[in-house]
């Protein structure tokens, strides 16, 4: 079959590989009709998270039909489903206390020293996202093995098109999340860093649980504008001093709560931003996090901080003293997607959610390279790749 293979640094391919077969009766093998790139593939494609392996399978946002399905899985032949990005096998401790990306049995043994270390625990297995989470080949690719498919895929009707649900598998659980973890409380002044997908779908969530006033923060006018599009209130860092302009749009409190969807690939000038970035080119510091430290600052006393923005390692120059001063809760971690997908598949088909808006690019699954680069190298224009495998190259 064919897949978007990994080979270093800003250096993906399409390679012919074996197609995947079922390996334990719980998996099932499912024909991709709609695979999307993701802000967290980009920390490979730029070479961020360490254990990925030449000719590892990229992707874990997709959706298709089922083609094949082991003796322990629920699924049938031919049916319609969209799977989460993280694999939980849903019988451990942490499944049954719906801490989805928690799950004790998905990281085989044989991967878990790689993360155990470093963590303190082994992660949890995800689709392909490096051999700390497990190794899987991943879905920007014909086919895809999905393991624990009793659990994780959730089946979708065919009045709803792939676009409609495609972002099930992530972004749309991880905004939505993003902002449960903020604990909104009707009014509240949201400011969320960075209008990529994933801060996109936090804002349009936080609207949803209430937020009086959201403010995104990007350097993007493309973005902004979505942004804006969704009833936010924007600034331009790049233009405008953010504490400052918070405080202000805040009456002078800070706002309640804040998001950082920006991860571990932040932009910025100010001296800490320089510093990691240089730590992060030379390979002794994993985070680049000015955004997270920005939020936790402009913040107001008491309030809480959301962090579905992807971190890898030690961060240093972290404001503890604003923390615990300003008395803030932090929550994070990897979405435990399949604890939203039936509440958020049902708002989808009541059309309260739409989820298309934020799509730009929608190409062969053979023109992923092209993809990812633009995704990288213009964000502004392009804001969410969407992959169709099948679909043939335009000239
Ligand atoms: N927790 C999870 O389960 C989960 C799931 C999906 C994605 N993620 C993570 O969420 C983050 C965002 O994902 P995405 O797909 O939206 O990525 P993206 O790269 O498309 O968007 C990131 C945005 O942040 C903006 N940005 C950069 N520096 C900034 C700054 N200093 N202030 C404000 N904005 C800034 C960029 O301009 C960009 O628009 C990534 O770290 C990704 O890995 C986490
Ligand atoms: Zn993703
Ligand atoms: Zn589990």
């Amino acid at each position: 079959m064919r897949a978007l293979t990994w080979h270093g640094k800003h250096d993906v391919r399409m390679d012919t590989v074996p197609d995947p077969e079922i390996m334990n009766p719980r998996d099932a093998i499912i024909e991709v009709t709609s695979t999307a790139i993701c802000g967290s593939d980009l920390h490979l494609f730029d070479g961020v998270i360490p254990g990925m392996m030449a000719g590892d399978i990229l992707g874990h946002e997709f959706m298709g039909r089922v083609v094949d399905a082991g003796p322990g899985s629920t699924l049938k032949k031919g049916q319609r489903v969209v799977v989460p990005f993280v694999i939980s096998c849903g019988k451990c401790f942490f499944c049954e206390r719906a801490q989805f990306s928690a799950c004790d049995n998905s990281n085989p043994a044989e991967k878990q020293d790689l993360s155990e270390p470093l963590y303190g625990h082994a992660m949890t297995g995800l689709f392909g996202y490096s051999h700390l989470t497990g190794g899987y080949p991943g879905g920007q690719a014909e086919y895809v093995r999905v393991p624990f498919s009793d659990v994780g895929p959730i089946v979708v009707p065919d009045g709803l098109d792939d676009d409609q649900v495609l972002f099930l598998s992530d972004i749309l659980p991880t905004g939505w999340m993003a902002a449960k973890n903020a604990d909104i409380e009707p009014g509240d002044t949201v400011a969320v860093w960075g209008c990529g997908p994933v801060g996109l779908f936090a804002i349009q969530s936080a609207l949803l649980q209430g937020a009086g006033k959201v403010i995104a923060i990007d350097e993007y006018p493309g973005r902004l504008a979505l942004a804006k599009g969704l009833g936010a209130e924007i600034i331009d860092f790049k233009r405008t001093h953010v504490r400052e302009a918070l405080m202000e749009m805040s009456g002078g409190l800070g706002p309640d709560a804040v998001i950082d969807a920006v991860g571990m690939e932040s932009h910025g000038w100010a001296p800490d931003a320089i510093m990691d970035n240089i730590k992060q080119q030379v390979g002794i510091g994993a985070d680049s996090a000015h955004a997270l430290r920005q939020a936790i600052i402009a913040v107001r006393k008491g309030g809480r901080v959301s962090i579905p923005g992807v971190y890898g390692g030690y961060l240093d120059k972290f404001p503890l003293g604003a923390l615990m001063e300003k008395g803030l809760q932090i929550r994070t971690g990897q979405t435990h997607v399949h604890k939203y997908l039936g509440e958020l598949l049902h708002r989808i088909g009541e059309g309260e959610i739409d989820t298309t808006f934020l799509i730009s690019h929608r190409l062969p699954l053979e023109d992923a390279v092209r993809g990812y680069e633009n995704f990288r190298f213009n964000q502004n224009e392009w804001t969410k790749v969407v992959l169709k495998p099948g679909t043939e190259v335009r000239a």
